[in-house]
């Protein structure tokens, strides 16, 4: 049977906390993307959300928490952690500390550290009160694929894998959490930049006299977050990036290639051309992210080409350019992770 989508009155919300409690998966919309979500202290429940993506069970979840009372039950916080939870959540920030005995070995892929966040969106939130549980959720996609800022994105992705899809909206922000490794308090690392930058971190330290340094993501942070592979959040039409859209492409008569040019082109726009901002805001460019990526990738043509975010995007630049180079990273040979 495919999933039921839910809007979300307080009867549904009820429903589908007790559906987490007893140990099925319910997605839901966060202030990021999409998330699917189980019961992060039950095994099994967990289990499920790595079949029903696809996902290899060395790709650890983020845990949901309502807040940080909640987190340090799950982890060991230090003083830095506790600066920047108190800071940023809720918010789009995850942070990787040691792990408590409580959180089940499949949550962390057998690491012995956790990645927490306290989500900023009023439904996850309501349903995290409700449940009373904390929720390990990775984006609510198949493996591998472009991750989904709406319940039809879900649907279209999983719909016939899971049972509950809590309708929200569109997500507000529309790029995945800022994921930092606090484990060493002096030494932070970004794993994954997002809505928060290294530099907000870094400075909010400072403001609290706390000496530490914070990274920049790695090129190759695998190592660090087994998750974050080369590539990753692809469509399947080729992708490849450039810094400017070159008039030759723009001209291409009858062209079979998607353009995602970074904001509105000047001049009349052609059907194959798509922006991803109207006047170059990287917080509209992040909403649309996803979703453009799919609408392109849903059309037919045989490529897409989309303009890197200018250096002028800041962080939010950033994180756009982290997803399109991974989407547009190397595909892997089938059966190969
Ligand atoms: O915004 C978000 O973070 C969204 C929403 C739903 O909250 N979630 C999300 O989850 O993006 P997911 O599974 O797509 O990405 C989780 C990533 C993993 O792929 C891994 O890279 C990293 O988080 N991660 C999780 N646990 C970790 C750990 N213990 N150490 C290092 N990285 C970890
Ligand atoms: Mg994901």
């Amino acid at each position: 049977m495919p999933a039921r989508t839910y809007r979300p009155s307080p009867r549904n919300l009820r429903l589908l906390a007790a559906a987490l409690r007893r140990g099925e998966l319910v997605a839901m919309p966060t202030e990021t993307v999409y998330g699917l979500a189980a019961n992060a202290l039950d095994a099994r429940a967990c289990r499920k959300i790595f079949a029903a993506k696809r996902r290899p069970a060395n790709d650890p979840l983020i845990v949901h928490v309502p807040d940080l009372r909640a987190a340090e039950k799950l982890a060991v916080f230090n003083e830095a952690a506790r600066v920047l939870a108190k800071k940023f959540w809720p918010g789009p920030l995850t942070l990787v500390l040691p792990k408590r005995a409580v959180v089940p070995g499949i949550v962390t892929s057998g690491q012995d550290t956790v990645a927490l966040r306290s989500p900023a969106h009023p439904l996850a939130r309501r349903l995290l009160q409700l449940a009373g549980i904390p929720l390990a959720a990775p984006s609510a996609n198949p493996f591998g694929y472009v991750s989904p800022t709406t319940a039809e994105h879900v649907h279209a992705g999983l719909g016939r894998r899971i049972k509950h899809i809590l309708d929200g909206g569109a997500c507000p922000v529309g790029v995945e959490s800022t994921i930092v490794d606090v484990s060493d308090p002096h030494r932070l690392r970004v794993l994954r930049p997002g809505a928060i930058s290294a530099r907000q971190l870094s400075d909010v330290l400072r403001a609290a006299g706390l000496r530490a340094t914070v990274s920049q993501p790695q090129r190759k942070p695998q190592v660090l977050a087994p998750g974050l592979l080369d590539q990753h959040y692809s469509p399947h039409t080729p992708l490849s990036l450039c810094t400017r859209i070159a008039s030759a492409l723009r001209h291409e008569p009858g062209s079979k290639t998607a353009l995602i040019f970074w904001r509105k082109p000047a001049g009349h726009a052609r059907k194959n051309w798509h922006w991803l901002s109207d006047a170059g805001s990287p917080e509209q460019a992040a909403r649309n992210f996803y979703s453009l990526l799919r609408r392109t990738d849903a059309t037919g043509h045989t490529r897409i080409v989309a303009e890197k975010a200018p250096a002028s995007a800041g962080h939010l630049g950033v994180a756009i350019n982290d997803r399109l180079t991974r989407a547009a990273g190397k595909r892997r040979a089938p059966g190969s992770r």
